[in-house]
Order: C-alpha cells, then sequence, then structure tokens
C-alpha cells in the first residue's frame, strides 16, 4: 500500500515508528506492507517511490526540524504536487485541526480524493466544517474516507457505534471527548483555581497550541459534529453546536457541585439538540471520569446504555487509530 503522508508532527512520527515495529507482523498477520511514498511538512518534503526508510526519516526530522533534508538532493515537490503527481493509495492526513477554514488539510483532502486516493484523516478541521460535502465527494470518486483517530483518539468509539451497534438505533449520547479540559476540571476538584490548573496542564504538554480550541470546547464541539453525523446521519456543521467552554468555571461552582455528589464536566451530547457546555455530572456515573480520560455514553432503543472510557489523545494512540483505517481500507480493496 502506497502512503502520502501529510503533517509530520508526533502522529506522524509516531505512525512511522508504528510501521517499522509491526512490519513482520502486519505483513504475516494482514498482508499489508505500508510504503511511505512521501512525507511532506510545513517547510518541505521527502519522497522515494520505493518507499522511505521510517526510521531516517524521524532521525532527519528531529535533526533539521524537518524532512525536506532526508536525501542529500533537496526534494522540491510540495505537498500539493505530491498529491497531483505522485502515485500513491492512500493520503493519511495530519496538519493540525483549524477550525476557521480547515487549511490546509482541507485542500490536502480535496485533492487526494480528485485524484482517486483514499483518505484517512486525523485533522477534525475539514471534517468539523464540511462533513457532508466530503463525504458527497468521497462516494462521488469511489474512494473510501476514514476518520477512526478524530474522536477517542486510540479508543474506537466511532467503530463501536458505527459496528457493534448493528441494527440497534442510538437514540442520544453525552460524553466528554476533550482530555484538556477533563484534566483541568478534575485538578480543580483538589482546590487548585482555573488559573492554576491551567497552568499545569500547560507544562504537561496537554494544551492545544491555540489554547481556545480545547477552553472554548471548539475540539468538544467538532467531536461532536463526526459523531452527529456519521453515527445518528444528521448533517450539521460547527456553527450548528451550541457551544460553551469552560473559562467560567470557578472553584466555588466545583464545591457546589461536589456537595450535591457531582463533578462539573464539559459535556458534549446529542439528545434533540447539539449542545458542548459545563455540566454537572453524579460522581458515580460511569461517565464521570477524571485526568486526561475521554468517555461516553450511548443509549439505544433495545440495548439500553453503554459507557465506553479510554484515553483520547497521544501520539501512538492515534496512530494505532490510523493503523486501523488502513486495515480496513485494505480489506475493502482485497473484497473488491
Ligand atoms: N486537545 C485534545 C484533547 C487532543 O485535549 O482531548 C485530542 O483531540
Amino acid at each position: 500500500m502506497k502512503i502520502i503522508l501529510c503533517g509530520f508532527g508526533v502522529v506522524g512520527q509516531s505512525l512511522v515508528k508504528l510501521f517499522d515495529s509491526r512490519s513482520e507482523d502486519l505483513y504475516a498477520k494482514y498482508g499489508l506492507k505500508p510504503r511511505v511514498v512521501g512525507v511532506f511538512d510545513s517547510k518541505g518534503s521527502a519522497v522515494d517511490s520505493t518507499g522511505l526508510e521510517f526510521i531516517k526519516l524521524v532521525d532527519v526530522k528531529k535533526k533539521f526540524g524537518t524532512v525536506k533534508n532526508y536525501a542529500s538532493t533537496k526534494n522540491t515537490m510540495s505537498g500539493i504536487d505530491m498529491l497531483k503527481n505522485l502515485e500513491a493509495d492512500v493520503l493519511i492526513e495530519t496538519t493540525p485541526s483549524n477550525y476557521k477554514d480547515a487549511e490546509p488539510g482541507m485542500t490536502h483532502i480535496t485533492t487526494a480524493m480528485k485524484k482517486g486516493l483514499h483518505v484517512i484523516s486525523v485533522n477534525k478541521g475539514p471534517l468539523a466544517l464540511a462533513f457532508p460535502s466530503l463525504m458527497e465527494l468521497a462516494t462521488y470518486n469511489q474512494v473510501m474516507l476514514k476518520f477512526s483517530g478524530t474522536v477517542g483518539g486510540g479508543t474506537p468509539i466511532l467503530d463501536y457505534a458505527k459496528n457493534s451497534l448493528n441494527g440497534e438505533r442510538i437514540t442520544s449520547f453525552s460524553g466528554i471527548l476533550n482530555g484538556t479540559t477533563n484534566y483541568i476540571l478534575s485538578n480543580m476538584t483538589t482546590g487548585l483555581s482555573f488559573d492554576e490548573a491551567l497552568k499545569d496542564a500547560k507544562d504537561r504538554g496537554y494544551v492545544e497550541a491555540d489554547e481556545s480550541l480545547d477552553l472554548d470546547g471548539l475540539d468538544a464541539a467538532a467531536k461532536l459534529v463526526i459523531l452527529a453525523n456519521w453515527i445518528m446521519g444528521m448533517k450539521v456543521t460547527m456553527p450548528d453546536i451550541n457551544c460553551t467552554g469552560i473559562r467560567k468555571v470557578t472553584t466555588e461552582d466545583i464545591k457546589k457541585a461536589a456537595k450535591n455528589n457531582c463533578a462539573i464536566k464539559l459535556i458534549a451530547s446529542c439528545n434533540k439538540e447539539l449542545v458542548v457546555e459545563p455540566k454537572e455530572v453524579p460522581k458515580n456515573d460511569p461517565l464521570c471520569v477524571n485526568g486526561t480520560l475521554n468517555a461516553i455514553a450511548f443509549t439505544s432503543e433495545h440495548s439500553g446504555t453503554q459507557t465506553i472510557i479510554g484515553k483520547g489523545a497521544g501520539g501512538m494512540e492515534t496512530a494505532s487509530s490510523i493503523l486501523r483505517d488502513l486495515l480496513d481500507i485494505r480489506q475493502e480493496i482485497a473484497k473488491n
């Protein structure tokens, strides 16, 4: 399988390390031989149609801050040129999520699909702003668009709701979809102020470069858009979410909740309306997880409510979700 990888940050580097450590097993068990024929980051690109060396890519990135120094004769192909001209089967899009215009991810994804490449995106921006039209574009071009890693990182939340509840009708769901705000709110229960808890989360590297994505609920809202489209068949985008972040949550609010045996959590819910807001959750509710954990409870017509809990972020965890998508694509191609 020939892959173009765009973005080579923590997730991209984890992915090639995963390919490297699992190469024998992936081939023996699944017949999958991932060949990364092109990689581009914000400063340049590396190309080899026979497959780039995984660990060399990581070493070059570490040393030079870009993959463009991979070969002694620097490759000058731009990312878009690569998508238009390099022979490949799959684009893996890992550039940062942007909820203003979804670029550069949107152009990468649409260019790749028009060229007939299947796409795996862990970038939430394009899906949050244009889920319905991207699915239409995928169908029109007869390619697969996969995005397991956009919700729950390595925890297979989307797959569970879509495939394990086959035949059921999910009537509502609600959950903690942002690990950073959960970490901040959990720490505030120990008496830290919002600013102190935020500083601690920043020191640990949990907070997005643009802190507003976490604190104002945009990241949780983007995940809610993806769930609502994929699981509930709604055709919605970011403006359809009624979104409030956690900046106004005070230590007093947390203490008041504790008196009711509750904790305040940033809850994304789909129950008639699509809402992201801080809410009191009973401490004995399975949804009431602490630290950076994510949790989501799906309620179905006949099978009751089930809660899935897991890590919602992390380079290797997200890389493992990309691998799941890649294996799905491999299997679909083999079927046809
Ligand atoms: N900022 C996100 C979080 C990262 O804290 O959950 C994963 O999407």
